[in-house]
């Protein structure tokens, strides 16, 4: 799978979104990341489906979507009419895990489980046929800019031994030029600070796909 790095809208300047994702884009961003909080699941409050929607049209970059919020078959359906091509569930808030990947998937999206740091892999091995994306947080969800929790790292090789090579391993929270280095074996990165904080956008990217090979 090529390496994927996947800027996180959270990062961007909420005054002028849609030319930061055109930016991105010109920079060499392979997909983007849309951190959806509800203000339960987590404190913050961030976009509504109306915003993913909005920002469609911009480009044909792939849409992660990851759903930080309880209860996440209720946006479903907003979120995949919205245009996202992953939807993103964490495991902490779904009742019924399985059923929910399932519902995904009809809606003809790929599906993703989202880990928080404490969380193990366990439950991802009963789900292989619908599953096609794991989102291992270094950082406790809630907020970008946070610092890189070291023992994620092991879930990689741990969930290489546990999915097919077809699932996409994902890396979101605290990627830097450094810690990138730390990540053998993961397929994409989520990056919000590391990315939205430079002063070039393209050298950004440019430095976290070097540094990982
Ligand atoms: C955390 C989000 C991440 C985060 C990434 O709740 O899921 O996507 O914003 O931002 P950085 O790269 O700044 O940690
Ligand atoms: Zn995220």
């Amino acid at each position: 799978m090529p390496l994927k790095i996947c800027p996180s809208m959270l990062s961007a300047n909420p005054t002028r979104l849609g030319q930061e994702l055109m930016d991105v884009e010109k920079a060499g961003a392979d997909a983007i990341h849309w951190d959806i909080m509800d203000g339960n699941f987590v404190e913050a409050i961030t976009f509504g489906s109306n915003v993913v929607s909005a920002h469609r049209k911009l480009t044909t970059l792939r849409f992660d979507v990851h759903l930080m919020v309880r209860e996440p078959d209720r946006h479903l359906e907003n979120f995949s009419a919205a245009g996202a091509d992953v939807i993103i569930v964490h495991l902490e808030a779904c009742d019924h895990l399985h059923r929910t990947l399932s519902r995904i998937k009809n809606l003809g999206k790929k599906s993703g489980i989202a880990l928080n740091p404490a969380t193990p892999i366990d439950s991802v091995k009963y789900c292989p046929d619908i599953l096609d994306m794991v989102l291992i947080m270094a950082v406790n969800p809630g907020s970008s800019g946070q610092t890189f929790i070291e023992s994620s790292v092991k879930k990689i090789s741990e969930l290489k031994q546990t999915v097919p090579a077809s699932v996409e391993i994902c890396l979101d929270g605290g990627i830097t030029a450094e810690t990138i280095k730390k990540c053998t074996g993961a397929d994409s990165f989520v990056s919000g600070a590391h990315i939205f904080g430079s002063e070039n956008y393209s050298s950004a990217i440019g430095t976290l796909k070097t540094n990982y090979r």
